[in-house]
């Protein structure tokens, strides 16, 4: 017979499941009717098992279940999404056995499905007998009543009691919301590799997002309307909305219409790679300069896709693909942002100037530049940390680092060096970015030692080491000596890929001497050693030669101070030019 009652039906009698059956079409009118207790009892007494029914707040049986005589499957039947809120069913079951006690099994499944309240009937030949219920009461322990004659049940206050159960529990979701807000749901689609389809996933975590759901459809050519062909958008579409997504993300870059084209199809926002990248930058960006880059690419990538995009989903829905570091916030028309690019484009220009005297201090001081480069994600925050100790932002995330981050090092020959972390590179960075954080790659290209840092562990390391290779040749940064080093060694099967790779860990801090040893060997060719003699009345000068190097030995004689400094070619030159050559006494080592 067929039946929406679940659980053990073996041996029923088609009457009884028929019985069964007949208490989906009743309607509760009170908290836990006498009648609904009647009848169950008695059926539960025909056929020695527990009986479950789930009972809406409109008073309807969501479900009915049957059991074996000491236990019956207690059911999930959330009627919300949210997983903190009440679930809107009351669960009543039946004990065949006499006792109307709730047991600990009966508290826990209150506790996991949030039931608005778990009730047990006891019933001895086929008549109810005590009743019980308990009920949550936030992150308190539920409150469970004394056990109470079947015929004077405390109904009102029962409901009251899931009225403040409910209180409860929303205050506490609200709580948790306000803490950690909603992720928004993403379903990724690309065309290419699910390697690439990886990497969308790890950009679109780093945005904040939760992969729901990801296809590939390998297409050596995109579709001008719609980036995939129909037949899978109209997939795509039924795809999103059993996913419950709220954005779709596409792994190559879209055009306006493509996009609108795919908004209209799919009813979810639709953003591509670059965009999404250009959200992260805007989350992370830093520096006054950075944020100005940022808000800038953000503009001119918007601007050459106004066509197609309207004030549709995209802007309304918020999140990916909404976030802009200006004040603008990206919701602004093509004519405003044409005068808002120029504005930028002024500001940029002011800064760059700052940042050019910036570096105009440091060449003058000659701290020579070792830059770490390489992928994104390659840990070369980790290696920046664990070679000087610093307290660098590390994350299981792309782009951690998007400003430049310097520190002060020194060889065992007592070369000062700066060491800087620099943004990680990516496949199919957009070239608006390229220029957005010129920034940061100008210092990587402008170096005296590029130390490439490559993820040992990554699946497509040769090729992402290519991909550095090629960005820093569109850099310019191809003169300067190059370390090529292999991270992440401690991880099995990571193995050098490029002759005269050093295997090094971050983690563990394996192969991080003949590193230091490396960049020391590329460092010291520029190094030298020289004594100064300074009379006493130059202390001013005295000081100046002080801070140009490492003091290895200092003498007060009668006429002046002796100091021997080991210090850079360049440095010496210009204290020469600055003191006069009557200053050194003689220079050794190189
Ligand atoms: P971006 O800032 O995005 O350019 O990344 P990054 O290259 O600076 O990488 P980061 O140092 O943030 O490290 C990325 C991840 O790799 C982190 O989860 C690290 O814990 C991990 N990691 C870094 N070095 C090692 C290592 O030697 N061994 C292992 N097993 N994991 C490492």
């Amino acid at each position: 017979m067929k039946t929406d009652v679940h659980g053990n039906l073996e041996g029923l009698r088609d009457a009884v499941i028929a019985a069964l059956q007949a208490l989906y079409d009743y309607e509760a009118e009170s908290f836990l009717p006498r009648e609904l207790m009647q009848t169950l009892s008695a059926l539960s007494g025909k056929i020695n098992r527990e009986i479950a029914v789930y009972l809406t707040r409109d008073g309807e049986v969501a479900d009915v279940a049957v059991g074996t005589d000491r236990e019956v499957e207690l059911r999930d039947l959330r009627l919300r999404r949210s997983t903190r809120r009440l679930s809107c069913v009351r669960c009543v079951h039946t004990h065949p056995d006499g006792d109307g006690r709730l047991s600990d099994v009966d508290i826990s499944a209150l506790k996991s499905y949030r039931y608005d309240a778990m009730i047990a009937v006891g019933c001895r030949d086929g008549e109810p007998t005590w009743v019980q219920a308990a009920f949550l009461q936030g992150e308190d322990e539920p409150l469970v009543t004394e056990p109470a004659r079947w015929y004077r049940l405390p109904e009102d206050a029962w409901e009251r009691q899931v009225e403040e159960a409910d209180a409860a529990m929303d205050a506490m979701a609200r709580a948790e919301e306000a803490v950690r807000p909603q992720r928004e749901r993403v379903v990724l689609m690309g065309i290419e590799s699910e390697e690439s389809l990886d990497e969308l996933a790890r950009l679109a975590e780093t945005a904040g997002a939760e992969v729901v759901g990801r296809f590939l459809q390998k297409k050596d050519r995109p579709d001008s309307a719609l980036f995939i062909g129909r037949g899978r958008a109209e997939e795509l579409a039924l795809d999103c909305q059993a996913l419950n997504a709220d954005t779709c993300v596409f792994d190559d870059e879209l055009s306006g219409i493509q996009a609108r084209n795919l908004e209209d199809l799919l009813r979810v926002k639709v953003v591509d790679r670059t965009t999404l990248i250009l959200d992260i930058f805007a989350q992370r960006a830093v520096s006054a300069e950075g944020k100005t880059q940022v808000e800038l690419a953000q503009l001119k990538y918007r601007a050459a896709r106004l066509i197609g995009l309207r004030a549709s989903l995209s802007r309304l829905a918020g999140g990916i693909g909404t976030r802009g570091p200006g004040e603008s916030k990206l919701e602004i028309d093509r004519r405003r942002i044409r005068s808002r690019v120029t504005e930028l484009e002024r500001r940029l220009q002011e800064l760059e100037k700052q940042r050019g005297i910036r570096r105009k201090s440091r060449e003058r001081n000659e701290i020579p530049v070792v830059a770490l480069v390489g992928y994104t994600n390659a840990g070369k925050s980790s290696l920046l940390n664990t070679l000087t100790g610093a307290d660098v932002y590390v994350q299981d995330q792309l782009f951690a680092t998007l400003d430049t981050v310097g520190r002060r090092m020194e060889t065992p020959e007592h070369t000062v060096y700066l060491l800087e972390d620099t943004v990680g590179f990516i496949r199919k960075l957009p070239h608006t970015l390229i220029s957005a954080f010129r920034s940061t790659l100008e210092e990587a290209a402008g170096a005296d030692v590029l130390v490439l840092v490559s993820d040992g562990a990554a699946s497509d390391r040769v090729r992402q080491h290519d991909t550095v290779e090629q960005v820093l040749s569109e850099l310019g940064a191809v003169d300067q000596p190059r370390i090529e080093v292999l991270n992440k060694c401690d991880l099995e099967g990571v193995l050098p890929f490029l002759p005269g790779m050093l295997a090094v860990s971050a983690k563990t801090g394996e192969g991080l001497e003949s590193l230091k040893n490396a960049i020391a060997g590329q460092l010291q060719s520029r190094q030298t050693t020289a004594v100064f003699f300074l009379p006493y009345s130059r202390y001013g000068d005295c000081q100046l030669v002080r801070r140009a190097g490492r003091v290895l030995r200092e003498e007060n004689t009668d006429e002046g101070t002796l100091l021997t400094v080991s210090l850079p070619r360049e440095e010496l030159d210009h204290l020469s030019r600055a003191l006069g050559p009557d200053a050194i006494r003689g220079t050794s080592g190189g």
